[in-house]
This record gives C-alpha cells, structure tokens and sequence, in this order.
C-alpha cells in the first residue's frame, strides 16, 4: 500500500483554516481512485482534534511524540495522548528535530515506544545538506541512520514507514526547493529496502504537483512525505492523483 504524507509544520495558524484545509483535502479524496494507496495528514498537535473530525477516510499522523509515557517532561506530548484522537502515524526523526537536538539514540527510544503502542512510525533518514554527495556517500550514512534507529527491534519488525528525504531538498517553505531525480530516490531507496526489507519507503523532500508523476513512475518508490505542497489542497491532491496511477 502507498502512502501520501501530509506534513504541515507550524502551520497553519488558525484552527479554521486546519480544519478548512484538512476539510478540502478529505473532500477532494472522494474524487480520486484510491485502491492501493492511503492519504495520512500531520497536523500540529493542537490541531490533531478538528482534523479528527474533519476527516474520514484521510487517516491523522503526528509531527513528534514524547519519547516517555509520562511523567515531567514539560511541553511533551505522550504517545497514549496522540491514540486518544486516534492517531495512527507519528513522524520520528525528521531531519528539522534531528537539528534541534535529537540524536539517534532518542529517535530509537521513540521508535520502540510508537512500536509498542501500535502506532506506525515514520522514520525519516537522508544524508546532510550537501547537493553533492555521491550515492555511496549517501548509502553510508542512511545506513548508519537506520542501524542506530532500528537497533534492538526484531526484523520481524511491525508496521513501519522510512521516509528517504535528503536534508538539502526539503524546501524552506512553501515547497520552493528542488527535489531529486526519480533515479536517484529510486537507487537510495532500493538500498534502504535492501536493509529493511518490511518497511514500505518513501521519499520527502520539495515533492511537488510538477515533479510527482515522475517520481510515482519509479515504482519501488511507495509514496511521499510532503511539507509545503501540503498546504495548499489542489497542490497536494495532485500529487495523490500522480501516486494513484
Ligand atoms: P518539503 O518538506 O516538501 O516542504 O520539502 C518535506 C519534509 O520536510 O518532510
């Protein structure tokens, strides 16, 4: 099963225009031939309410969690706190927490708990902010990512989602940067298979309505994780659509 991840950041401000945005996308889902593919959006926490009932057959993921079940930590947000909205994914390790601090052993106790609390993580993994590392570059270092991250989980591993998103595509904003070439998601993609053959991978970074047909013909490639053009509905439906051939 593909997927296509919404990923909204800080944004939006307003709870009328979370749910009005999460509101059009569920509408324009109805129009769209979605066997073989699911649509998840990651609101902002305090938005996880109003997109839960604004959205049926969208599934609701969040940006972070905790990575403890209780106790003090100030300004947390548990995992037993996202189920209660009936999250099913939570993005662990994306590259703007990897560089606010989190470092791989964090990423991993994360993990372990979304495992146990059977939510679906989506790990993120993608090498620096250099345009110019060679493939075998990029392979070293995902692969070092994904041993640390994934260290102590039995390969039998449950549900899990990589997402390959190479730090210097994301976009700044409102997906203005420039994604890969199909070739190459597809290249570090199907090596990431090579070390978690379970997990469904995708790929992030400035995925757009103009590049996305080109990087769903890459077939091992099994969606995308996508910031600014989830933003705007028509933008993101069309890169469902792209997905959903
Ligand atoms: P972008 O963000 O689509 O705006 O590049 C992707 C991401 O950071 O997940």
């Amino acid at each position: 099963m593909k997927i296509i991840i919404a990923n909204w950041k800080l944004n939006p401000q307003t709870i009328e225009e979370a749910r009005s945005l999460a509101s059009q996308i569920e509408h324009g889902l109805l129009g769209i031939e979605r066997r073989g593919l699911e649509t998840a959006i990651c609101p902002p926490f305090v938005f996880l309410p109003a997109v839960r009932h604004a959205i049926h057959f969208a599934h609701l993921g969040a940006q972070n969690v905790a990575a403890e079940e209780s106790g003090p930590f100030t300004g947390e947000i548990s995992v037993g706190q996202l189920r209660e909205f009936k999250t099913e994914y939570v993005i662990v390790g994306h590259s703007e927490r990897r560089a606010m601090g989190e470092d791989d052993k964090l990423i991993n106790r994360k993990l372990k708990l979304v495992l146990k609390h059977k939510l679906e993580p989506i790990l993120c993994v993608g090498a620096g902010t250099k345009k110019e590392h060679s493939n075998a570059a990029v392979k070293k270092i995902v692969k070092k990512q994904l041993g640390a991250a994934l260290a102590g989980l039995s390969s039998s591993a449950p549900k899990l989602t990589i997402a390959y998103e190479p730090v210097w595509a994301i976009s700044r904003g409102l997906g203005t940067g420039q994604a890969v070439t199909p070739a190459h998601a597809a290249e570090i993609i199907g090596f990431i298979k090579s070390q978690a053959p379970k997990a469904r991978v995708i790929y992030g970074g400035s995925v757009d309505s103009k590049n996305a047909s080109g990087l769903a013909k890459a077939k091992i490639i099994e969606g995308a994780l996508v910031g600014g053009a989830s933003l705007k509905a028509l933008e993101f439906l069309q890169i469902i659509k792209a997905f959903s051939q």
